[in-house]
């Protein structure tokens, strides 16, 4: 840790988190690249606030496949965070962004290097963040060969991981920052941990800071970010909803009956309980869930639409700019570490 002195003449203490991201304040929050929902201009108004921002970048790098073409609307949403950054007159300057990508997609092995590197190379975001690789590729050194490509061109490489598993193999293949999902994952000495999962608050930040992580990555909080783009009935129903603990179901199923067929089983995912949750968890078996899904689904309704979010979504109530968000939050937790100096 360096401490330097700012221009107030109060000693500010520089971590190597400072270091990788200048524009930060500490506690760091980091709003996580949440395909469907965050965008360039969250990101940027997360960074303006002395967060930083994540872009969702999907999972398609492949151009000449039927699926979406997720390149080409990340660079559109790139362009839009480097406008609102002020940075269009300095296209050489890195852009104080990152960019989430999914791996999982056999577009990785094949497209990834050749079409995804160019538009990171042409919007030069500072970090890259990386998740859910497919074994055969972790397997084969493919994801060792995009994260050194990625060093070689300057970018500060995240790994979201959920084991410990998954912890080594992204040490080993060369991550600079482990974003910790959830409650299992270990550290490693030269890897700055950032954790992620549950933590909504300047409360969950202090408490995951107390657990030896450097900063925090919040998803379900931005959600209800201004900025989003959340569907509505989604945030209404993030908004209304209490008792994660209850009220929130983690499995397979809901990417099975919404037909998302891209997810390893390893990555299920927790969602809010709606119709869908109720019926699977009453024995309707998954091909009548996937049938009423659709039906409900073409007649417009939404109660049988699955709603991802993190088991404190009880706690997430209010739509707020996304940069409040961010200063809220470090407020929060820079009010608790002083009670907490007080208490001792
Ligand atoms: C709606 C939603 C979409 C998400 N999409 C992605 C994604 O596209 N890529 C990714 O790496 N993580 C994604 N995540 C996971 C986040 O990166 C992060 O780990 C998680 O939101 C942290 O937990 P929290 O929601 O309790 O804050 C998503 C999370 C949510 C709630």
């Amino acid at each position: 840790m360096v401490i330097s002195q700012s221009h107030e003449k109060k000693v500010v203490r520089q971590t190597r988190l400072n270091g990788l991201f200048p524009n930060t304040q500490n506690p760091v929050v980091f709003s996580a690249p949440m395909l469907g929902t965050a965008n360039g201009t969250l990101a940027a108004e997360v960074t303006k606030a002395g967060g930083f921002g994540f872009i969702p970048a999907g999972y398609n790098f492949s151009s000449d496949s039927d699926g979406p073409d997720h390149l080409a609307q990340l660079s559109q949403e790139l362009a839009i965070a480097r406008k609102l950054l002020d940075l269009e007159e300095a296209m050489l300057t890195a852009l104080p962004v990152g960019v989430g990508f999914i791996l999982c997609h056999e577009s990785t092995a094949t497209h990834f290097i050749s079409n995804a590197i160019p538009v990171l190379q042409e919007h030069s975001p500072q970090a890259v963040w990386l998740f859910a690789p497919r074994v055969e590729d972790v397997e084969k050194g493919v994801i060792k060969e995009i994260v050194e490509r990625l060093h070689d061109n300057g970018f500060v490489v995240f790994y979201q991981v959920g084991t410990v598993k998954a912890v080594k193999e992204a040490v080993r293949d060369g991550a600079d920052v482990v974003v910790a999902q959830g409650t299992d994952a270990g550290g490693h000495q030269e890897v700055l941990v950032v954790a992620a999962g549950g933590i909504v608050d300047g409360r969950g930040v202090v408490a995951a800071l107390a657990l030896g992580a450097d900063a925090v990555v919040m998803g379900t909080r931005f959600l209800l970010a201004q900025e989003a783009t959340t569907p509505q009935f989604k945030q209404e129903l993030i908004a209304k909803t209490t008792d994660g603990a209850s009220s929130t179901f983690k499995h397979s199923v809901m990417d099975d009956i919404q037909g998302t067929t891209i997810w390893p089983k390893v990555y299920d995912g927790r969602a809010i309980v709606g119709d869908s949750v109720e019926d699977h968890l009453n024995g309707v078996p998954t091909e009548e869930n996937v049938r009423l899904f659709k039906e409900a689904a073409e007649k417009g309704e939404t109660n049988r639409m699955i709603t991802w979010a993190g088991s404190a979504v009880g706690l997430v109530n209010k739509i707020q700019p996304a940069g409040e968000i961010v200063k809220e939050v470090r407020e929060e937790a820079l009010q608790r570490i002083k009670e907490l100096q007080n208490l001792f």
